[in-house]
């Protein structure tokens, strides 16, 4: 049987050749990279000009305070998951849109039940909307949802830690509490009674 590692090397030529993706042909692929084995995946926005420079996601400004932030924890950053809602640079960075986010859904769905993640750690406000359309960052970030069987843990975006001091505090203090949560995921599981 396929292993997760060729699964997702499949599910990544099949999206390299998907010609009806938006921003196709305009920008790289920024698939995801990480333990394919994962407990954890975060999960982001959209590559910004150096993830789609060096085709690997967080590899920038917000990248750097990421990997500071794994240091932290003692998680070796290649023991988690990382990738984005949207998959190719959006021009100028602008937002992704909606109908570029529903366009790479079946991708990212596939990316996550092939990883089967404990928790998906959302990286900002559109990755946490992906999964809990109506929450807002400011009231949830650090506090974990069940969904589907995962828990969905809310962060900020780094970006936005590093234009405001008050946020990176947040985003640390959220940080310190993962492994926790990841050790304590079965009693949280079935503290919720969901399966
Ligand atoms: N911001 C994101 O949301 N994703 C990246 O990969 C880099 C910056």
């Amino acid at each position: 049987m396929e292993n997760k590692k060729e699964a997702l090397d499949k599910l990544k030529k099949e999206m390299e050749d998907d010609k009806e993706l938006p921003l196709y042909g305009q920008a790289n692929l920024v698939f995801g990279e990480g333990n394919s084995e994962a407990e954890v995946m975060f999960i982001g926005e959209a590559p910004g000009f150096h993830e789609d420079k060096f085709m690997r996601p967080f590899v920038g400004q917000a990248g750097k305070l990421l990997d500071k932030l794994f240091v932290l924890i003692n998680w070796p950053r290649e023991s988690v998951y990382i990738t984005n809602i949207v998959k190719r640079r959006p021009p100028e960075n602008r937002d992704p849109l909606p109908e570029e986010i529903e366009a790479y859904k079946s991708y990212l769905k596939k990316q996550i039940q092939v990883i089967n993640p404990k928790i998906i750690a959302t990286l900002g406000r559109f990755s946490m909307n992906y999964f809990l359309p109506d929450f807002k960052i400011s009231q949830s970030h650090g506090k974990g949802v069940i969904l589907r069987g995962k828990i969905i843990y809310p962060l900020y975006h780094p970006a936005a830690a590093l234009r405001a001091t008050a946020i990176l505090k947040e985003l640390e203090a959220d940080f310190k509490k993962l492994p926790t949560l990841l050790k304590n995921y079965d009693n949280v599981k079935a503290e919720a009674k969901i399966e």
